[in-house]
């Protein structure tokens, strides 16, 4: 490893969201941050969003198949619920990773970001660009398709096709 290499290893990250279900594009933010966190937290959250497909263990089943299936054992899921601030500093991190898609993420993650802030100010985030091909993946836009039948296979891990497909009634 490299000096620059050494600057880049930073502790424990906490990539958190929802994850109804998780697609390809966020699996692509949780092998890059990876990459830059001794250990990253993938945090998967009991929120009462509207409209949600999965329950809180079906979207935790479904990330821990997907990083177990890449086999990279710095990597752990979990759920959590209440203020995220709160979850990341229970696990000792002081980072929340956040994927921005597109200039449209910009508004929901900067006030997501500063809101973190201004409840913990020791509390940084941390942005990774999505992928390009990733970038107009939702996991609504995800649903929407599998609702009507059409082809999502490449937004979404296989594993996660057969889970859209029994909650749509088709297997
Ligand atoms: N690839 C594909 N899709 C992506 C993506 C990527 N890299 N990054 C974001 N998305 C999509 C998700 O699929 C999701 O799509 P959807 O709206 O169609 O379902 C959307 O962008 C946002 O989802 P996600 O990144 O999972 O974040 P979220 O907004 O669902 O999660 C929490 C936000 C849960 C982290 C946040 O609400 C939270 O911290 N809650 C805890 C309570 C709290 O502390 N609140 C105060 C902080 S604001």
């Amino acid at each position: 490893m490299n000096s620059l290499d050494e600057h880049l290893v930073k502790g424990v990250g906490v990539y958190a969201g929802t994850f109804d279900p998780i697609t390809n594009g966020h699996f692509d933010i949780i092998k890059r941050a990876a990459h830059v966190f001794d250990k990253l937290i993938v945090a998967v959250a009991d929120v009462g969003k509207p409209g949600l497909l999965f329950s809180l263990e079906e979207r935790i089943a479904m990330v821990r198949e997907s990083v177990d299936l890449w086999g990279e054992p710095a990597v752990h899921v979990c759920g959590f619920g209440g203020l995220l601030v709160k979850f990341v500093r229970s696990v000792g991190a002081r980072v929340v990773v956040r994927g921005l898609r597109a200039v449209s993420d910009y508004e929901y993650e900067s006030q997501m970001a500063m809101t973190n802030r201004q409840l913990d100010s020791d509390i940084e985030t941390f942005f990774i660009m999505t992928s390009k091909e990733y970038s107009f993946i939702s996991s609504s836009i995800v649903k929407e398709v599998a609702r009507h039948g059409g082809d999502y296979s490449d937004f979404v891990p296989g594993h996660v096709v057969a889970k859209l497909e029994k909650a749509f009634g088709r297997s």
